[in-house]
């Protein structure tokens, strides 16, 4: 055997190898999609009108302490970014040389917030807040670029009224006709 063949047969028997190695140890990680999917929970989706959002209500007062308790190591003090993305500043930044997408400076609709705060923040345990304390967070976030005023109160119907600075930014790719 010449040895580039040599070295084709050995490779190919450290990748059967391998791949048995695989087979016998390979252990399931988290859960069947299917099983998840049959949870309310993962199922309650937001959208911009609105609709499907909990009763309950939020001030950004609140929303700050929660903020340091539970979301700030990971997104610093003032939620201007440490380890995890800014959440909010940089509005208007978006047409600048440059531009930084925040929560506050890009997302267009403020019901986005909420949902994505209550399925998944805190990254370590999603779910795990109440309504209350989302509309709270939700307000300080936004309070914070003066989207909303520092004493609103945000709850299931105030959140779908509020106007993102990016709200115009998007346009459909698929027009409808
Ligand atoms: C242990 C670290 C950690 C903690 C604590 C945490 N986050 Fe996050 N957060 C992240 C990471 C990492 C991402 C980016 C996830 C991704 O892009 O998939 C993120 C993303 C986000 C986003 C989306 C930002 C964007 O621009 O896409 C929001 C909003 C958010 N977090 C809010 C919160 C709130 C509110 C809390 C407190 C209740 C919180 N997070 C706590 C790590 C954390």
């Amino acid at each position: 055997m010449s040895m580039v063949s040599n070295l084709i047969t050995t490779s190919l028997l450290l990748l059967a190898a391998s791949y048995s190695y695989a087979d016998t140890e390979y252990q399931a990680q988290g859960k069947p999609a299917e099983t998840l999917s049959q949870q309310a929970q993962w199922n309650l989706s937001i959208a911009p009108d609105g609709k499907a959002l909990p009763k309950g209500k939020g001030f950004a007062t609140q929303g700050k302490q929660i903020f340091a308790l539970k979301c700030a190591a990971c997104h610093g003090p003032e939620g201007i970014g440490a380890s995890a993305d800014p959440l909010i500043g940089e509005v208007g930044s978006l047409t600048s040389d440059y531009p930084e997408k925040t929560v506050n400076s890009y997302w267009p609709y403020a019901t986005t917030l909420f949902d994505y705060i209550r399925r998944a923040m805190p990254i370590n345990a999603p779910f795990s807040l109440t309504p209350d304390e989302v509309y709270a967070l939700s307000a300080y976030i936004l309070s914070q670029d003066a989207i909303i005023a520092a004493d609103f109160e945000l709850n299931e119907e105030t959140l779908p009224q509020v106007t993102m600075p990016n709200r115009e930014g998007f346009t459909p790719f698929y027009p409808e006709k």
